[in-house]
């Protein structure tokens, strides 16, 4: 049995280290950027349960594994010389995947697979945010995506909205991967939806449909977007939020659409847009200089300071700690400035399980960069 995984390009090395270390078992078998596939064993993947049980363990145990399926096989699809005219390109590219789909479904009755819905993704080819790339569903895999459903044999999977490629998955559904590594060399594997998390699961790689809006104000937006989708903090209107590091306010931004009120703290300018919003209020200095007492109402804390993971850690902890802060929860990255702190994850995990929440997971989300992010939550307040 293998297992392969989309992860962050220029993350591999960290990712690797990490399933050493919490499944010594596990065998690297092939890496290319932002891929990695792993022997998890001899036997062979016959049971839904195994293979829920196996994926769902994988990704939420590993902070950089984005989402996981058990390979059933792989693909060299030949590609010929392309013409140049963009009629003739279209046609072939159809034909090739029409020929590409039947592959597919053939290794799928080969292993007596059923399954509800598709997904498709390529590995990532930058990290993401380098030179305007962010990872999602081209529209050459959506492409792909409806002539593999359109090739699907009978009995048809049955999937609600199984011709939506972002459509999120269900609990219980089976999915069927293909992953495109290198152009015209695809992997085709499988998972199962668990009942709770991790969200990543339900989505094509791990992306959530996630796409800035033209109003944002910083790049932040994205990765606190899905930093709320992933925690699934409840998040009401009206809550009073911390937002520290809060400058230029993209982060903010994402609280504010939710109706909440947000204190930024900044030394730094904030965007007018978010500054003139009547539910930001901005404490234009340091969080160490800023008084406690501002803070009695705060229910929910972002951060995100481009300061070292074990300063973020004391300033998290100290607020975590206090009893005057009605704190359910908080959101914040951890920078690893060079990827050999990655080394002192499990340190920083460890240290997370004494502030006194019930849930505590930390990934590196498909839209962080060379960071991680930490949710921390309290079920009863
Ligand atoms: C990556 S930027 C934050 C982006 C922001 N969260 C957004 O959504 O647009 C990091 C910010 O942390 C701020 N910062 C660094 N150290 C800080 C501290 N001790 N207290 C408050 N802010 C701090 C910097 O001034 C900078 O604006």
């Amino acid at each position: 049995m293998f297992l392969f995984s989309p992860c962050q390009v220029g993350a591999e090395t960290a990712f690797k280290t990490e399933i050493r270390r919490l499944f010594p078992n596990f065998r690297l078998s092939y890496s290319r950027p932002g891929f990695l596939t792993f022997k998890v064993d001899n036997s062979t993947p016959t049971d839904d349960n195994q293979i829920l049980e196996i994926v769902s363990d994988f990704v939420n145990r590993s902070v950089f594994a984005r989402t996981a399926a058990v390979s059933l096989g792989k693909i060299n699809q030949e590609t010929t010389d392309i013409d140049t005219d963009t009629k003739t390109i279209e046609v072939e590219k159809t034909e090739a995947f029409r020929s590409l789909a039947d592959k597919i479904w053939a290794i799928a009755e080969q292993n007596r697979i059923f399954v509800n819905r598709i997904h498709i993704f390529r590995r990532d080819v930058l990290p993401p945010g380098e030179n305007g790339f962010e990872p999602s569903l081209t529209p050459e895999l959506q492409m792909l995506h409806h002539i593999l459903i359109e090739h699907s044999p009978k009995p048809k999977f049955l999937g609600v909205h199984h011709d939506n490629p972002n459509y999120p998955a269900q609990p219980g559904e089976k999915i069927l991967n293909v992953a495109e590594t290198d152009s015209g060399y695809y992997f085709v594997g499988v998972h199962t939806i668990p009942k709770g998390l991790p969200i990543q699961l339900c989505y094509p790689g791990g992306v959530l449909p996630i796409t800035i809006p033209d109003n944002a104000v910083s790049r932040a937006w994205l990765k606190f977007e899905e930093g709320l989708q992933w925690s699934g903090f409840p998040i009401a209107k009206g809550d009073c939020c911390l937002d520290v590091g809060a400058s230029p306010g993209g982060g903010s931004q994402v609280l504010l659409s939710r109706g909440a009120k947000v204190l930024g703290v900044d030394p730094a300018e904030m965007d007018p847009a978010v500054l003139n919003h009547s539910g930001f209020t901005h404490i234009r200095n340091k969080i160490s200089q800023t008084k406690r007492s501002l803070f009695q109402n705060v229910r929910w804390i972002i951060a995100d300071i481009n300061v070292a993971p074990n300063y973020t850690l004391e300033v998290m902890e100290e607020l975590a700690t206090r009893k005057e802060i009605p704190l359910c929860g908080m959101l914040f990255t951890l920078k690893l400035f060079q990827w050999s702190l990655a080394e002192h994850l499990p340190a920083y995990i460890d240290r997370l399980q004494y502030w006194g929440f019930d849930d505590v997971r930390v990934k590196q989300l498909v839209f962080n960069r060379q960071e991680v992010t930490v949710a921390v939550q309290r079920r009863n307040v």
